[in-house]
């Protein structure tokens, strides 16, 4: 089987839990499963829709999802999935979330989708062959410098204001051009594989909102990385990710100048 079959496989599982996402969109119950990490019930829909329709086409492959599913984790063939990156977004109909489905092979990421569902937008990769955006080819910006950079921080679901992903917010505040917070790691990854943003790190990431996103970003000539520069390990909460450019070297040092998230 092809990497373009794995793709195009997923981007059909993203559609269809996508669609679920935007009729469940205002008639959801929400709960939390800690302090502010909200789910709903289309955060389960969508991931049921995805396995559904994965598992029937390749009943071999094993799944790793964020809503408790995690099936043959010895299989060859890995799916990795976060059927709404950006839930607490979603709940307060701020529109940026996604859905995030990727695909590793022995541990080699090697298929990925991202689909955001309010723009209708599909951004994919298949590893060695480039990334796209609704079929068009997608590339990583191309400034060079963090003073011309829009970068994006991430902090986990009750982040105290004492903590180390504060502490690195604070440092960068003062370096780049422009800093936000955006709710989705998933969409952040796209959204610098299609040049949109130039950089994006976090401590608190899993596995599910950054494996297709690291094979996006990655073929789209940006980079990916833990935050000292050191290669990036998706089962790891340690993530730099930029357009490729010196950008990178610069968050490196002073992302790294802080310790590991307590
Ligand atoms: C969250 C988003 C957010 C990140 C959080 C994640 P969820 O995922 O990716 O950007 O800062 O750490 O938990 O819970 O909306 O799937
Ligand atoms: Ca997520
Ligand atoms: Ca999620």
């Amino acid at each position: 089987m092809s990497p373009i079959e794995f793709l195009s496989a997923a981007e059909e599982a993203a559609l269809a839990a996508g669609r679920i996402l935007q009729d469940w969109a205002g008639r959801f119950t929400v709960s939390e499963k800690g302090p502010a990490d909200l789910v709903t019930e289309a955060d389960v829909a969508a991931q049921a829709a995805i396995h559904e329709i994965l598992h029937t086409r390749f009943p071999d492959h094993g799944f790793l999802g964020e809503e408790g599913l995690n099936s043959h984790p010895d299989a060859d063939y890995r799916w990795i999935i976060d059927p709404l990156d950006g839930t607490s977004n979603y709940v307060h109909r701020f529109p940026y979330y996604a859905v995030s489905i990727g695909l590793a092979h022995r541990g080699t990421l090697m298929a990925g989708v991202i689909h955001d569902p309010t723009r209708g937008e599909m951004f994919s990769a298949a590893l060695g062959r480039g990334a796209t955006l609704d079929g068009r080819p997608i590339r990583s910006s191309r400034f060079d410098q963090l003073n011309q950079a829009m970068v994006i921080a991430s902090f986990p679901p009750g982040v105290r204001s004492d903590s180390e992903p504060i502490k690195r917010f604070l440092t960068i505040l003062g370096h780049a051009q422009t800093i936000h917070r955006s709710g989705s790691a998933a969409l952040n990854l796209a959204y610098i594989a299609a040049g949109r943003l130039d950089g994006f790190w976090s401590s608190s990431l899993k596995p599910w909102d950054i494996a297709a996103g690291a094979l996006i970003v990655a073929e789209a000539g940006g980079r990916v990385t833990k935050m000292d520069g050191s290669p990036l390990d998706i089962a790891i909460p340690d993530l730099l990710s930029t357009n490729g450019t010196g950008i990178h070297e610069e968050l490196s040092k002073l992302l790294s100048g802080n310790s590991a998230e307590s």
